[in-house]
Parts: structure tokens; sequence; C-alpha cells
């Protein structure tokens, strides 16, 4: 009884040490969740034809957005924003073009609008 004991301890705790160990050898999750083979890829030409208020796509470090929607309730004055339409506008959202960086609340509503993935050359 007491080496059933002592045997079932053992395998308990090597089992623990097993999966602890795992962890290092599984490879790291990616950062980013992989996209699907059918993901929307959009030129920066095609972003450069929605470039007004009404209709403003911009290119945000490597994704594509359709912001129309969002624009009349960017709390800047609207200029500062539809400056952007229809243009590779990373720099602008991490500055907002004064130096100062986006909330992550912003970062959470823009991802709401992405839709494709900006092709490169
Ligand atoms: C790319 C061009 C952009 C520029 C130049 C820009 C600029 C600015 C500026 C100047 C402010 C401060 C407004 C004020 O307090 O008067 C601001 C705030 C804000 N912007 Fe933008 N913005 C841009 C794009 C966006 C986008 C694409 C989103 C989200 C979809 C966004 C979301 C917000 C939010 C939520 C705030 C409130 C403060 C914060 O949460 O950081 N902006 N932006």
């Amino acid at each position: 009884m007491r080496q059933l004991f002592i045997l079932v301890t053992v395998a308990f705790w090597l089992a623990v040490l097993g999966l602890a160990a795992s962890h290092s050898w599984l490879p790291a999750e990616p950062e980013v969740a992989l996209r699907p083979p059918t993901d929307p890829r959009k030129s920066l030409a095609a972003v450069a034809r929605h470039d007004t208020a009404e209709d403003c796509w911009m290119a945000i470090n490597g994704e594509v957005y359709d912001l129309s929607r969002y624009l009349p309730d960017h709390p800047s004055k609207p200029e500062v924003i539809v400056a952007w339409c229809g243009r590779e506008a990373t720099q602008a959202y991490l500055t907002k073009a004064k130096g100062r960086a986006h909330s992550a609340r912003a970062d959470r509503m823009l991802a709401e609008y992405r839709i494709a993935t900006l092709q490169t050359p």
C-alpha cells in the first residue's frame, strides 16, 4: 500500500514537472493571430481612391481601415483627421500629428474599422 502511495505521488509530480517543462519546449504563440488565407489585401493605390470625409480609408501599421462611419465622432476638428483620408497615416495616428499617442481605447475603436491588410509591393 505504502509503495503504491509513493508510486502515485512520484507519477503525479513527474506529470506536473512534465507539464511545466513543455511550456518551454512548445513554440511561442504568435503575437498576432495568423490571418486567414482569404483575408483581403488592399494596395496604397486602392486606399488613395477613398480620400474624402464621406469615404475615408487609411493605412495604419500595415492594415487598412475604412473610417467613414467613425469620422463624425472623432473628437478633433474634422480637418485634422480628414487630411489623412486616402493616405498612409501610421505616424499621424501614433502621434495625433502633435507628438502624443492615442489611448488604448482609441486602439480598440480603430480595430473595429479594419477591412484589409495593406498590400506591400
Ligand atoms: C490618423 C489620423 C489621426 C489624427 C491626426 C488624430 C488626431 C487626434 C487628435 C489631435 C486628438 C485630440 C483631440 C482633442 O482633444 O481635441 C485625437 C483624439 C482621439 N482620437 Fe484621433 N486622430 C487620428 C485618427 C484616429 C483614429 C483612426 C481613431 C479611432 C478609430 C482615433 C480616435 C481618437 C480618440 C478615441 C481620441 C480621444 C483621445 C484618445 O482616446 O486618445 N483617432 N486624435
